[in-house]
């Protein structure tokens, strides 16, 4: 009997068994696709690799306005999905040998929970059942496909795509029209614009890039149109038929796309129908498994991490999620804490952010002060963004002067932002976070010039 089956070796899954492997719990994880889950095989890392291929190109393009001129710039779609697969090949090796490296038996096939066993309980495959006295259930998420008359048989002829299949066309498709202009229709908006195609948006808010504090996206929203991508927004989508899809604007009145192809990301949903969870009596909710605050579900010894507890859906959440649960197996103390949960866009300009925005802080009613300042207070911003701009914006709780939010658009935010979580999490005064010593000169001090800018 093992003591840990996990279900699941995306994120969540494959560091919770690291984690377990290393504490000495006798491990099995079940992966039914590849290690590395829809991060690495066709999710976060793919869409990096495309997106890097970009950047380059467009610096290459822009070469000039920094002195440095080349001829017949050209950006060759099928060599950038190559070595997407290369990265991902190579990743995905990786953590096949951290597994083996931390004594995991990884089990290739599907699995399903069949009920309890004296001291445990029964996990089935096609090579047949092991036991282990506890279960981490991270299976992840799949792309929401609402019943928009037309979606689902277009998704089945190839007109309309998710992230898995819109990382792997082989060419680029002259007209790309996405539903959501969410993160992941923002991201490969910026990829394909940059590749080649018109990119037009269908979003059903107002607005882009979901939470994202309203300043950020609406700069956001600017540099996409700057690069020529058209956003439809406030418009709500009623049908895909062959090469359109069709909407209704704001008014309601009819409104119709013309595509190549159709990106279908309005979201994903927690994937826990077929585990056999109501074998052993697990609950569930509309998002997906219930979890207390260190990934325990209802059933004792049963947990739950990842995308699959339908909270926040983001890798490095999963990543701290399965700590929290395999630390509460072995007795230690730690829970989840989500206060200081960076959120990225990783386009060209980066946007990152944690903790308040001053939306959600109005929303809750707390009383904040706030100073922002462009990122061309930061030296090498400067240097480095010939005639580009960004914003850096702090968040200070005006009644225990600590940082509760920053928020940036524009250079590495997204290697930077992870400081201001530390500020966040460690609930840094404004006198004590003024006393930091940035490295001098990048970027990241632009936190520094804001918080200066506040009072004690
Ligand atoms: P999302 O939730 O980020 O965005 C979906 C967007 O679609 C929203 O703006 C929503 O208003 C819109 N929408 C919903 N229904 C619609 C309709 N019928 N017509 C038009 N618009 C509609 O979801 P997305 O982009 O699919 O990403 C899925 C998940 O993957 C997210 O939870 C995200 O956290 C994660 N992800 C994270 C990334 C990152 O951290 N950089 C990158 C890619 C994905």
């Amino acid at each position: 009997m093992f003591d840990l089956i996990i279900i699941g070796g995306g994120p969540a899954g494959y560091l919770a068994a690291e984690r377990a492997g290393h504490a000495g719990l006798k491990t099995c994880l079940y992966e039914m696709r590849s290690l590395g889950g829809v991060c690495l095989n066709e999710g976060c890392i793919p869409s990096k690799a495309l997106l890097h291929s970009a950047k380059m190109y467009e610096y290459a393009l822009h070469g000039s306005s920094y002195g440095v001129t080349a001829q017949d710039v050209h950006l060759d779609h099928a060599a950038v999905v190559k070595r997407r697969g290369k990265v991902v090949k190579t990743l995905v090796s990786g953590v096949g040998a951290k597994m083996k490296g931390a004594g995991v038996t990884v089990i290739k096939e599907q699995a399903k929970i069949a009920g309890r066993v004296e001291g445990g309980f029964r996990v089935v495959s096609a090579s047949g059942e092991q036991t282990a006295k506890r279960l981490l259930i991270a299976s992840g998420s799949v792309p929401v496909m609402p019943p928009i008359p037309g979606l689902r048989e277009h998704y089945a002829s190839g007109f309309v795509l998710t992230n898995r299949e819109v990382l792997e066309l082989d060419q680029v498709p002259a007209k790309l029209t996405i539903i959501g202009g969410g993160v992941i229709g923002l991201e490969m908006g910026a990829y394909y614009s940059v590749a080649g195609s018109q990119v037009t948006v269908i979003e059903m808010l107002d607005h882009i890039a979901g939470p994202t504090d309203g300043e950020i996206r609406t700069m956001l929203l600017k540099e996409y149109q700057k690069k020529g991508v058209t956003f439809l927004l406030g418009h709500k989508v009623t049908g895909v038929a062959d090469g359109q899809v069709l909407c209704e604007d704001p008014s309601g009145k009819p409104v119709s796309v013309a595509a190549d192809k159709v990106l279908c990301s309005i979201g994903r949903r927690a994937q826990y129908q077929d585990l056999g969870l109501e074998t052993i009596g697990v609950e569930t909710y509309r998002g997906g498994i219930v979890t207390d605050s260190q990934g325990r579900t209802n059933v004792e010894n049963v947990y739950a991490a990842g995308d699959v507890n339908g909270h926040h859906m983001l890798a490095h959440t999963a990543y701290r999620e399965s700590e929290v649960a395999i630390n509460t197996m072995l007795g230690k103390k730690d829970r989840m804490r989500y206060a200081a949960n960076p959120s990225v866009i990783y386009t060209k300009p980066e946007v990152a952010g944690v903790g308040y925005t001053e939306e959600g802080a109005k929303e809750e009613g707390i009383e904040y002060e706030v100073k922002k300042l462009s990122m061309r207070y930061a030296g090498r911003f400067v240097a480095e963004n010939e005639g580009g701009d960004g914003l850096c914006k702090v968040l200070v709780d005006k009644v225990h002067r600590n940082i509760i939010g920053v928020h940036m658009i524009g250079g590495y935010a997204s290697e930077i932002i992870w400081g201001a979580a530390e500020m966040i999490e460690s609930q840094l005064r404004v006198k004590d976070a003024k006393e930091i010593i940035f490295p001098h000169p990048t970027v990241s001090e632009i936190i520094r010039e804001v918080i200066w800018e506040f009072p004690d």
